[in-house]
């Protein structure tokens, strides 16, 4: 044979050798999607994993300043034969900065006991729970936006203890974490297929519809790729001290916190005390964080009294009757004497300002306001004393405040896009697709 033939042949073999690997491995994955569900009881969102060999499939709750995932599943148990400790002194315990090494003896091991382990607390945001366990990996299946699926082949968490479970949502098997740490999903996502670490959130008001989360960089369905190309942005902060009282090391912050510098009701803007609307960079306490744990949006007592107190005044120059409170709310109104709208209840309109007055958060009726009863609604804020993150972050924005908005969360680049109401443009989060 001569040379040049040798050459062709061996060109041909390398291409066609290339291109059935290219047929054989899934495109290059852009942007992941995950389906938002709402749990109308207890006013959790959720969305649903696939992890193991087996790919066991269950719910688990979004908590958007949690650390790492964490559950307790007794069919991914039985199924596990794919599970891994993460063990101590490894690569990827220095990566979970877990805060200690167990020594769980179980012949076999199972997922939650095994030797040598790399271990850290796990919190159930609703109860307070903390358990210290071991964390391990599996193979976690995701599909992206384009509808193939791919796999996370050591995606990490906790296999946890049921007692963790109480408080959850009956329809979640656990929790998955959003929070800024190298574990949480959107990072291992980021990490594994090389794509941005960031993702949208758009989050349902009812169960009867979902919403989608979208981690990466995707192309959005009709309206949403204009909406996106219109958001208004604001730093994300990192509070250098953490919220978690079992955070010791680095002390950074999981959640995520924005400078909310001021709020308006109407046209008034409420005469608060500065001081708690930033971070204190030697305590951490104050400051401004969003949490999808919080049903509802607590203030500081000052910052909530007064919110009320502004909010009865505007509302009663519309002619809106004040009824009695219904806890755990403050303001309470004849909803017969409220107009409605597109955007919900016609109540006054409040704004948190951020950078500056012409860079605010509004918030319309349908997610200031909530139903309690026939001819009752409520303003939906509450008394952050008792229901904060940590011991003294002044507003922790909750979820009723995050329904029905476009939020992209660039980790990236340490920013916050937030579209205005979706329901001002005729849509809703039950409407957020990829293409
Ligand atoms: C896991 O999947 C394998 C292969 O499909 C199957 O043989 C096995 O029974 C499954 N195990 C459980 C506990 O479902
Ligand atoms: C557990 O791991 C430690 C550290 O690697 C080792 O010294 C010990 O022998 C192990 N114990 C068992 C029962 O495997
Ligand atoms: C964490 O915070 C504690 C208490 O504020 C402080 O003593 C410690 O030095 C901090 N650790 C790091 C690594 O920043
Ligand atoms: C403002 O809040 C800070 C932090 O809680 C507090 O130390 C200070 O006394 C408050 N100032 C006033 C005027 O209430
Ligand atoms: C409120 O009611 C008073 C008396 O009925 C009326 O004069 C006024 O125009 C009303 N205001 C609004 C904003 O509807
Ligand atoms: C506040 O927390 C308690 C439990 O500590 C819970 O029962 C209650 O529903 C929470 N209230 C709000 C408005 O989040």
């Amino acid at each position: 044979m001569a040379p040049s033939t040798t050459l062709s042949i061996f060109l041909f073999s390398l291409l066609l050798l290339s291109s059935l690997s290219n047929a054989q491995s899934p495109r290059k994955p852009k942007a992941f999607i995950f389906p938002i569900n709402k749990d109308d009881t207890t006013n959790q969102y959720y969305t649903n994993i696939q992890i193991g060999s087996n790919s066991t499939s269950f719910n688990v709750v979004i908590d958007l300043g949690a650390k790492f995932a964490w559950f307790h599943d007794l069919n991914y148990f039985n199924a596990a034969s794919s599970y891994r400790p993460i063990l101590c002194g490894t690569q990827q315990c220095r990566i979970a900065n877990g805060v200690g090494c167990i020594f769980c003896y179980l012949s076999p091991p199972v997922p939650g006991c095994t030797n040598n382990t790399c271990s850290d607390y796990a919190l159930n945001p609703f109860t307070g729970t903390q358990v210290y366990s071991g964390l391990g990996q599996d193979v976690l299946r995701v599909y992206s936006t384009r509808g193939d699926q791919y796999r996370v082949n050591d995606f990490p968490f906790q296999f946890s203890l049921p007692v963790l479970r109480q408080g959850l949502s009956a329809a979640t098997a656990g929790l998955i974490g959003l929070g800024r740490t190298r574990i949480s999903l959107q990072a291992r996502l980021a990490s594994t297929f090389k794509i941005r670490q960031k993702f949208a959130l758009c989050i349902p008001s009812s169960g009867n519809n979902n919403g989608n989360m979208i981690i990466g960089q995707g192309n959005y369905k009709t309206p949403f790729e204009e909406i996106s190309k219109k958001l208004l942005t604001t730093p994300l902060i990192r509070n250098p001290v953490s919220t978690d009282m079992n955070e010791v090391i680095g002390n950074l912050t999981a959640e995520y916190f924005i400078n909310v510098k001021s709020i308006r009701v109407g046209e008034k803007t409420l005469s608060l005390n500065k001081t708690l609307l930033s971070i204190n960079k030697n305590t951490g306490a104050g400051g401004t964080s969003i949490r999808t744990v919080r049903p509802y949006t607590g203030l500081h007592r000052s910052i909530y009294t007064a919110l009320i107190n502004e909010f009865v005044k505007a509302a009663a120059a519309k002619n809106i009757t004040r009824v009695s409170s219904v806890a755990p709310f403050g303001a309470c109104f004849d909803s017969k004497t409220i107009a409605s709208s597109k955007t919900g209840p016609q109540v006054p309109i409040i704004d948190f300002v951020l950078q500056s007055n012409s860079v605010y958060w509004r918030f319309y009726g349908s997610n200031s306001m909530v139903r309690v009863s026939d001819g009752v609604i409520c303003l939906a804020f509450v008394d952050g004393e008792t229901n904060l993150t940590g011991p003294s972050t002044s507003i922790v924005v909750g979820g009723h405040q995050l329904e029905n908005y476009l939020l992209e969360f660039d980790v990236a680049s340490s920013r916050l896009g937030f579209s205005s109401s979706l329901l001002l443009r005729d849509t809703s989060c039950s409407q957020f697709r990829a293409t």
